[in-house]
């Protein structure tokens, strides 16, 4: 076992490497959006909504919603299989699929094991839960196995189907949200903090503020429908500070400053959100990655679509250091350094 996984920092369960050590590369990433392209102006059709209210407050101009067959395994799987074959990496080398969803197919199994099996992989497979923070908590569940050498390479997916846990006569929530996956393969690798790699994640929860941002149901609980329920105003309020705290921890985790960082990819809940992080840091809004606009907010496959996005538009070149950003029910919160 690698000394460098079991040196906690001071606040929350976080991971910082040094020197030369195997480290855990993002060599590929995928995604997969639903076919189903609904704009503001569609929505309102339905919802007691507008186009301006829904922009001028969040940002957002359309979202993907998935038909009957996408379900979060169908995307899950369509996201990693494209991962898998930008990354190069045989399917025998996967030694874990780990997939953050808060909108499994069911109870059990995890959608993660569907995954696997659709992948033709062996290893292991289990969903992580933590809600908009799944994919970067799964990320530093990955990057542990890896540095531990437990594994040499993961496939970590966040995939999301909100549209089915959103109440529709809701318009206070219904109009946030989109559905998609989106995936990376991560693979044992030797360097130093100057090498392609996750440098260090970050990851916290506090279960006293359950109650801000949850769903109001369970497998089984015929008497709760089973829909999202938030308090916009307490979630903001949030996510601003925890995201910016995370941030800062991992930034001095790792001995850097803000001016460091060639970009941010904060989850993307929301554009004031998103650009109040992106004040609060001082960094330039031309370094922050936004993909609200046209994602809205997928919860755990934000931060995978975003990823994908920046990288297939030019922007993140190989060898650039990216930080990611998360906060979502649980609370959780979270961030990960990655040199591409
Ligand atoms: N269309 C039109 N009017 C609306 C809509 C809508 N979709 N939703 C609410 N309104 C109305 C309300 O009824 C209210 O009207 P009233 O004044 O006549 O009563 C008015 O707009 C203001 O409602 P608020 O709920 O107070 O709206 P607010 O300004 O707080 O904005 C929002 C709501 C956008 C959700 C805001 O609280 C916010 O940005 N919160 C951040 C949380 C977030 O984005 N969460 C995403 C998921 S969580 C996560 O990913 C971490």
């Amino acid at each position: 076992m690698n000394d460098a996984a079991i040196s906690p920092p001071p606040a929350g369960a976080a991971i910082k490497n040094s020197m030369t050590r195997t480290r855990a590369q993002l060599v590929g990433y995928g995604t997969y959006l639903p076919v189903n392209l609904v704009t503001n102006d569609e929505l309102a059709k339905t919802v007691d909504t507008s186009d301006a209210w829904i922009r001028e407050r969040t940002g957002i101009r359309q979202r993907y919603l998935a038909a009957p067959h996408e379900t979060c395994a169908f995307m899950a799987t369509r996201a990693a299989q494209a991962a898998l074959a930008s990354s190069g990496v045989p399917p025998s080398e996967i030694g874990a699929v780990i997939l953050a969803t808060a909108t499994p197919d069911q109870a059990f199994p995890a959608t993660a094991t569907r995954v696997q099996a659709a992948l033709g992989v062996g290893g292991f497979a289990f969903d992580m839960s933590a809600a908009c923070s799944g994919f970067v908590f799964a990320l530093g569940m990955a990057d542990s196995l890896i540095r531990s050498g437990a594994i040499r390479a993961a496939v970590v997916i966040g995939a999301e189907v909100y549209s089915r846990i959103l109440d529709w006569t809701d318009r206070g929530t219904c109009v946030l949200f989109g559905d998609g996956a989106g995936a990376v393969v991560l693979r044992a690798t030797d360097g130093d903090d100057s090498a392609p790699g996750i440098l260090s994640t970050h990851l916290h929860s506090d279960g006293n503020l359950g109650d801000i941002l949850y769903v109001d149901g369970a497998v089984g609980r015929r008497d709760l429908p089973g829909h999202l329920i938030m308090n916009g105003r307490e979630v903001f309020r949030h996510a601003v500070s925890r995201m910016s705290e995370a941030i800062d921890e991992a930034l001095a985790a790792n001995h850097l400053a803000r001016t460091d960082i060639d970009w941010l990819i904060p989850h993307q809940a929301n554009r004031r959100i998103i650009d109040g992080i992106g004040k609060k840091l001082g960094l330039d809004e031309t370094q922050v990655v936004v993909t609200v606009d046209r994602h809205a907010n997928t919860s755990a496959a934000s931060i995978p679509l975003a990823l994908a996005a920046a990288i297939d538009d030019g922007r993140i070149k190989p060898g650039q250091l990216i930080l990611l950003g998360a906060l979502g029910g649980g609370l959780t919160w979270a961030s990960a350094l990655i040199r591409l």
